[in-house]
């Protein structure tokens, strides 16, 4: 894409004001050698040979190994995993560098559209959620307010949590909030409303329900549960806000607005709203819900900021626990210390803390099991260990998750159990693990090799044969020598552009040549953003290689050879040139002396 001018100035700030030497030196040690640095590449499994090297005088590294290269943005794209504009504001704030709008004025009014229809939102779910409230404290509500009470929550609950009531009526929020100035339109956009198929009239989308706000980290209403309040076959329990410009399921947990400000230095993570709403009246201010769908990464991305330990608290039934495998999981992806809290007796949280109460609910806390310890139990449940076959395959199992645990310690811990629950040596099933660790750092090594092998294969245009690979590199020398002005005054005369034969080399020429034309001292990096990011690796390799040659005069004679010949040869063939001719050709040029 190209971008305005005064982006480009933006960029180059940028990159004036970054030392790349200095900035990669905070991910990876480098050392001198001769005028350029070397390291280990960072960007890379790179364990055995230097292949990373940074030129300080050209502001560009390269990689030979797995072929990254580029300027000091290219290398945090790579590194913090950025895009291009990501990356150049990440270099432009360690700088100090002021960020400039580049939006265009339409963007910009998008933008500030979004902006106000979320802002408008925000307000409308706000005032849904006040109605819903003090219909609970109304004659109407009284229901409601039974229902909340019999759950056992007291008043000082309902309040903090902003509990409510929607009437039964399919009118009542729409013709409220059209008193607030808001349209049926509007209230159809954020999930309070819906729209009839037949015509252009709406309803309330929540009737006679007890009303759940959810609210995201800041404090808004971003959305509604609501329960009924007779448990019937045919309708379901709870009913959801859809999905809007400010509601995206998988981004939020209910309660969390609060439970981020626990100081209990770790989450429990459970299932429904009435189960998270119960701890936090019996002081588990920790507690959160997923809002009935499956835990997701984001969610525990969003944990982590706050804490890095969680409980998980899911009901004892099947699904309960298929859920609590899967949460678990991305828990540990998170790195996040997972445990696992088992109820029996077939209830739900808020049921347990209802019946036995807050203390023997801390105890089921402070009990609970490592993720690991609940993943082995499991496995334990589907083996007789007094039969010595299925005990070995009960070994198997456990190995495999045990080969998962990065740190040695907590895995030793797990293997004496395993050790004294199976009476098989410790050293053992210590051998077992291991073996199968080093087979997957095997798999793991062999596919970085393979990684690098088909980089490699990709740098050199998959040519194998020795005469095209000759040709190949003779191009990339010769670009590689064009950067110099006086090499490109000889062979410009004789050389053009086209007769490169690999496309990036031809189109690299292409902007060298314009370029050196253009009288400016040519500045490597501003070729390299001439082209496309997946480009910008091989062509800075190109720029980059200082290739040691003594003589570059020589050098590049020999280069020209190289490829004009071939381009030759190209122009014979397709012409009606007859081979007489082409031979003829052929001998000028091995007395052409340049
Ligand atoms: P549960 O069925 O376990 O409900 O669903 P619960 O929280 O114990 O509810 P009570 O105690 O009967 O009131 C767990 C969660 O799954 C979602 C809700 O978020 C609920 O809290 N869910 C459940 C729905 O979204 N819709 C449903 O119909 C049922
Ligand atoms: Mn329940």
């Amino acid at each position: 894409m190209k971008q305005s001018v005064d982006f480009q100035d933006f960029v180059d700030e940028v990159l004036a004001k970054t030392d790349i030497v200095d900035l990669i030196s905070r991910y990876v040690t480098l050392k001198r050698v001769g005028n350029r640095f070397q390291a280990l590449c960072p960007l890379h499994n790179d364990k055995k040979t230097p292949s990373f090297s940074v030129s300080p005088d050209k502001q560009l590294f390269h990689c030979f190994g797995c072929g990254a290269g580029g300027t000091a943005i290219h290398f945090i794209m790579q590194k913090e995993n950025l895009d291009f504009m990501e990356a150049v504001k990440y270099l432009a704030e360690k700088s100090g560098i002021p960020i400039p709008d580049y939006r265009s004025s339409s963007e910009r009014a998008k933008a500030a559209e979004i902006h106000n229809k979320k802002k408008r939102m925000y307000e409308m779910n706000a005032e849904a959620a006040r109605f819903f409230y003090s219909n609970l404290t109304s004659p109407s509500g009284k229901d409601a307010l039974d229902y909340l009470k019999r759950r056992g929550l007291s008043n000082a609950t309902i309040k903090a949590f902003g509990l409510g009531y929607s009437p039964d009526s399919w009118s009542a929020l729409i013709d409220f909030m059209k008193t607030k100035g808001y349209t049926e339109a509007e209230l159809c956009e954020a999930g309070l409303a819906v729209k009839r198929d037949q015509n252009d009239t709406y309803f309330d989308k929540f009737r006679d329900r007890v009303m759940f706000p959810i609210l995201d980290l800041r404090g808004n209403v971003i959305a509604f549960g609501g329960r009924i309040m007779k448990d019937k076959d045919n309708a379901a329990k709870y009913l959801n806000s859809p999905e809007t410009l400010v509601f995206k399921k998988k981004e939020n947990l209910f309660a969390m607005n609060l439970a981020k400000n626990s100081k209990a230095g770790q989450f429990l993570v459970m299932e429904g709203y009435m189960d998270v709403i119960s701890l936090h009246q019996s002081g588990f201010d920790n507690a959160v819900a997923s809002l009935g769908t499956a835990f997701t990464p984001q969610q525990a991305e969003i944990l982590k900021r706050y804490a890095d330990k969680a409980v998980l608290c899911y009901d004892a039934d099947e699904a309960g626990q298929k859920a609590a495998d899967r949460a678990g999981e991305i828990l540990r992806e998170a790195n996040i210390k997972t445990r696992v809290m088992t109820i029996t007796d077939g209830k739900d949280p808020d049921e347990y803390i209802n019946t036995k109460g807050k203390e023997m609910f801390g105890l089921l806390i402070d009990n609970a099991e490592s993720f690991i310890e609940y993943k082995i139990g499991k496995i334990e449940k589907q083996y007789n260990l007094e039969d010595t076959v299925e005990k070995l395959e009960f070994i198997e199992q456990i190995a495999k998750i045990l080969a998962n645990i990065k740190n040695g310690v907590e895995r030793e811990i797990y293997i004496k159990n395993i050790a004294r629950k199976t009476d098989i040596s410790h050293e053992s099933i210590t051998a077992q693990v291991e073996n199968l660790i080093r087979k997957s750092r095997r798999g793991a090594e062999i596919k970085a090799e393979r990684d690098e092998k088909r980089a490699f294969e990709e740098r050199t245009g998959g040519r194998k044969d020795l005469d095209s690979m000759r040709l190949y590199n003779a191009e990339k020398l010769m670009l590689n020598l064009l950067c110099e002005k006086e090499i490109f005054k000889g062979v410009s005369e004789k050389l053009q552009p086209e007769e490169f034969t690999e496309g990036l080399h031809r189109r690299l020429a292409e902007v060298i040549y314009a370029k050196q034309q253009s009288g400016e001292k040519l500045q490597p990096m501003s070729v390299i953003s001439e082209f496309a990011e997946a480009d910008a690796g091989r062509v800075s390799e190109i720029i980059l290689d200082d290739k040691n040659v003594a003589d570059k005069k020589m050098a590049a004679n020999q280069a020209y050879k190289i490829i004009k010949a071939q381009s030759l040869k190209a122009e014979a063939m397709s012409g009606e040139d007859d081979a007489e001719k082409l031979q003829a050709i052929m001998d000028k040029l091995k007395k052409d002396k340049t």
